[in-house]
Parts: C-alpha cells; structure tokens; sequence
C-alpha cells in the first residue's frame, strides 16, 4: 500500500514513523511517502497562502500549488485523494477499515484560515473529518486516519494481534487489561485472571465489555441495532 501525503508541514509526520506504523513503514508494508506542497509553489518567494477575497479575518491557501503537487504525484489519479475537512465524511472505524483495502491514497492538508474553494472542487474525491471541532491544519487530522486504517492492513498490528478483538470493531469497548504485579499500591487483579480457566475468563471479559458499553457509550449498542435493521 502506498500513502501520500501532501502538506506545508512535512516534518509533523515524523510521528508516524515511531512504533507500530514505523515497523510496518520499515517492514515495507505501507510505503508513506511525504510531500512539501510549498516545493510546488511558482511564487518568487514560494509564497502558498494570500489573503482572502471578500475580505475577512486569516490568510487562505492558494489553489496553484496544491494542484501542481496532487499531479505530480499522483498524474494519473491511481489515488484515492482524500482532504482533511472539519466538512468532511466522519472517520468511523468502518471508514478506516474501508480506506485500508485502497492500495493507494492520497491524503492533502490544509492550513491556516483555509483552502481556496477550487483546490478542493479541482483535487478532492472526498473530504474526511475526524470529529467536529477545527483543528489548526489537517495534518493531526491525517495522521489519526492513517494509523486507524493502518491497524486493519494485514502485518501491521503482528500475527498476536488483530484490529478485529479490540474497541470499536466489534460495536463494544475493550474489557480492562492488567499485567505484572498482582497487586499494586493495593490493587488486586480479578481473581478469574489468574484462575487458568480460559472460559471464565472469556465470560468475565464479554460481560466486562458489555457493561462498559452500556455505561459509557450506549450509542454504540444503538448504532449497532440499527445498522443490523438496515441490513435485515
Ligand atoms: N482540519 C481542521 N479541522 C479538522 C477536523 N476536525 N478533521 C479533519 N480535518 C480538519
């Protein structure tokens, strides 16, 4: 799988290649590829922003330079080219796994007070959202997408592991997890843990599971009826 990113920030993406996306990026799994969009801008001073017309508070992004870099990059549209939009589609762990069967992507940030209308309508198949509130740029916006998608690509996660066992691929919140020592600052681990009994322990988290569901995210449990209604 192929990741492109287009931004005026390169070097915020330095996050992705600590820890579990940066074995799979050193595994040869996802290749990410990050782009400066200002290398593409013909202003004499590499200028990408201006200020708006109509007048108004901020600078707004220029069209030219984000343009010239989704072409040349990606010239003959094999991405999926996805903008980072507080507008956008809501990121859902259904969206990250759909994303995660693309083998090539695309993902463009904006910054400042925003992006001319025409970049979006000339180089967007689909603005994405990660939540409603406005983030200063789409870069934190697309780093969260690209690691909730990467954790449903085969070999990112380790063969231990699967995306499918924990919070929110199944329409529950993860049980709670303990390890070493049984006992810390006088606080025992659940005794069916420590008991041996694999089935015991199977139940204890399926109820554990549900009953946090229940308490801090019904609309889960809501969501889930109603999506298998739909389908029926
Ligand atoms: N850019 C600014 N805010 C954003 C958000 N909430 N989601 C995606 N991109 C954004």
């Amino acid at each position: 799988m192929t990741i492109n990113v287009l931004t005026l920030f390169p070097e915020m993406f330095g996050a992705l290649r600590c820890s579990v996306i940066g074995k799979a990026i050193e595994k040869g799994i996802v290749s990410l590829n990050v782009v400066n969009i200002r290398d593409y801008s013909h202003d004499k001073h590499l200028k990408c922003d201006d200020y708006p017309y109509g007048g108004g508070v901020g600078m707004v992004m220029t069209p030219q330079p984000i343009f010239d870099a989704v072409r040349a990059v990606d010239p003959e549209h094999l991405c999926r080219r996805i903008y980072l939009s507080p507008k956008g589609e809501r990121l859902t762990v259904a969206k990250a796994r759909a994303l995660s069967s693309q083998e090539n992507l695309l993902f463009w940030c904006g910054h400042y007070e925003g992006v001319d209308q025409r970049a979006i309508d000339l180089c967007a198949d689909e603005e994405l959202s990660i939540g409603d509130y406005v983030l200063t740029g789409g870069e934190l916006a697309a780093m969260v997408s690209i690691d909730a998608l990467l954790r449903f690509v085969p070999g990112v996660l380790g063969s231990e592991f699967s995306a499918e066992d924990e919070s929110f691929s199944a329409p529950s919140l993860e049980y709670p997890q303990y390890t070493r020592p049984r006992v810390f600052e006088g606080l025992e681990v659940p005794e069916v843990l420590v008991s041996g009994h694999h089935e015991n322990v199977e139940k204890w988290r399926r109820a554990q599971s549900e009953k946090l569901t229940r308490k801090l995210r019904p609309d889960l449990l809501k969501r889930e009826n109603t999506e298998t209604e739909e389908k029926a």
